[in-house]
């Protein structure tokens, strides 16, 4: 059977983890060559132990300029131009807005919607006629979720930028879309700087509103976005995707 990504050039970023990491082995499997980012070397090692095929890992804080411009040249040497970015990384401290704190509203901006923004401006020069850009967003941003104030507005923010992306990049006739996808079962949620107890709860009472009454799992996130990459999805262009069991339509 014929592969979906036979020799196309893909970058993922936050890779070295849930979402990234499922969707950077799709790739592979689907015949892509994959360059997966991380902010920690150590655990891009890890995850390599996990991998087969055509792929080189990256360090890369996604917060950094200077890192996305390191990793586009480095993706071009490698690999040549690139087909496919996925704009994955990531994070998700939850707060009440009594409690935030600048330092909080910079890392989620830096990480959520600057990293992307500067990568896509890095690799434009790179990006073939045709290609794709995934940005992974949220239900979030559609949503009313206490604590999520900055994470949802970080998430908004990346899914105006896919949409007004669509329309600027046609000349190269690139698309940009967004995946955001409802609650997933990844280690994201040992990182929201909670108590155990409440991520315990907090997951019980996503997964009751949630129509098919579940997390979702990395691996069905990853076959949507590998759905949007591909010449499957050729007619879809600056859309926003939910991979989220229905949540967002209830
Ligand atoms: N899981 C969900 O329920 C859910 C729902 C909606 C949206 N999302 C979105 O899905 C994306 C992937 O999350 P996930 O659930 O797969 O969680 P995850 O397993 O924590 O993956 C996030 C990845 O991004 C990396 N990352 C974070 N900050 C970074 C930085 N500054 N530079 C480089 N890499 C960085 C993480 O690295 P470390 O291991 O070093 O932290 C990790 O590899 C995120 O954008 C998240 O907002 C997830």
């Amino acid at each position: 059977m014929t592969k979906k990504l036979e020799g196309k050039v893909a970058i993922v970023t936050g890779a070295n983890s849930g979402i990234g990491l499922a969707t950077a082995k799709l790739f592979l499997q689907e015949g892509a060559k994959v360059v997966l980012t991380g902010r920690r070397q150590e655990a891009l090692n890890e995850a390599a132990k996990e991998l087969s095929g055509d792929f080189a890992t990256f360090r890369a804080d996604a917060s950094s300029i200077q890192d996305s411009n390191a990793l586009v040249a480095f993706t071009q040497e490698k690999f040549g131009n690139i087909d496919i970015l996925f704009l994955n990384a990531g994070v998700a401290p939850f707060m009440p807005i009594s409690d935030i704190t600048e330092e909080h509203y910079n890392e989620i901006f830096d990480i959520n919607v600057k990293g992307p923004v500067f990568t896509i401006k890095a690799a434009f020069p790179y990006l073939n006629d045709g290609a794709v850009i995934v940005s992974n967003t949220s239900v979030v941003n559609q949503k009313g979720f206490p604590g999520t104030a900055i994470y949802s507005a970080s998430k908004a923010a990346l899914r105006s930028v896919t949409r007004v992306l669509a329309n600027e990049l046609s000349e190269k006739k690139i698309r940009t879309v967004s995946v955001a996808p409802g609650p997933i079962e990844t280690p994201i949620y040992g990182k929201l700087g909670l108590p155990q107890e409440q991520v315990q709860a907090m997951g019980e009472s996503f997964a009751q509103q949630v129509p098919l009454g579940r997390f979702g799992t990395a691996e069905e996130l990853a076959q949507a976005v590998l759905f949007l990459a591909s010449p499957d999805a050729s007619f879809i262009n600056g859309v926003e995707l939910e991979v989220d069991g229905g949540l967002s339509q209830v």
